[in-house]
């Protein structure tokens, strides 16, 4: 599958023969002054829960790609159907088969709420199983043992996008933690830097990795990359 890094939280994945948006917020990134919300292409957006760093862009998407359909969990697509777009309701434990692949909604340890106050549900992590590959997106969370859950679930994981960032979510060190839960070498991270509670030193994340035999990718921004199963 390929991987393109839209910045902080934000992947658009390939894979299945379709483009699957994970939580568009490029607009109010300075790091990503270079991309433009408006220029996304996709025919899904998956939501790992309503804080607005993952949420922002969900509209100007949206109505750029009147055919994409929203995935989250049931208060986050109520949110969106309310409003007239397109959706489909997931949440924790269960799997549905779209076009491209499987995906499982899986749990993630953090809080969700839209910017306006309301509730979000709780926030969720993925597994995508794909002919290209399967992929574990985490979404913001603590470490927790419930990732143990995963590799007794799901197909081996071929890669793993974990927040890697601290203070929000859990740190790198916790994150090499994760990838022995998830039986998973091949880590892609994502919340970090964007704001300065976030910032981490790229090369002490990546040798806290190596030292475990495992690979961590920090892509730059905009970059494409394939992952092979
Ligand atoms: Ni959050
Ligand atoms: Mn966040």
């Amino acid at each position: 599958m390929k991987i393109t890094y839209l910045g902080h939280s934000c992947f658009l994945v390939e894979a299945g023969g379709k483009r699957v948006l994970f939580d568009p917020f490029v607009s109010g990134n300075p790091l990503a002054a270079h991309l433009r919300a408006e220029d996304l292409r996709c025919d899904y957006v998956l939501l790992t829960h309503a804080h607005s760093d993952h949420v922002a862009d969900v509209e100007t998407v949206l109505k750029n790609n009147p055919e994409a359909v929203v995935v989250g969990i049931w208060e986050i697509y109520s949110y969106y159907s309310a409003k007239g777009f397109k959706g489909h309701p997931m949440n924790k434990g269960g799997w549905w088969s779209f076009d491209f692949g499987r995906v499982k909604m899986v749990n993630a340890v953090h809080s969700s709420s839209f910017a306006d106050g309301s509730y979000g549900g709780e926030p969720v992590g993925y597994v995508l199983d794909t002919r290209d590959g399967v992929l574990y997106v985490a979404g913001d969370t603590a470490l927790t043992t419930d990732m143990q859950l995963i590799p007794r679930t799901c197909p081996p994981l071929t890669a793993a996008i974990l927040p890697i960032g601290s203070n929000f979510t859990m740190d790198y060190a916790d994150a090499v933690v994760a990838s022995d839960f998830i039986s998973c070498n091949h880590i892609i991270g994502c919340h970090f830097d964007t704001f300065g509670f976030i910032k981490i030193d790229h090369e002490r994340a990546k040798a806290a990795f190596a030292e475990k035999g495992k690979e961590l990718r920090l892509p730059a921004i905009g970059e494409c990359f394939e992952i092979k199963p």
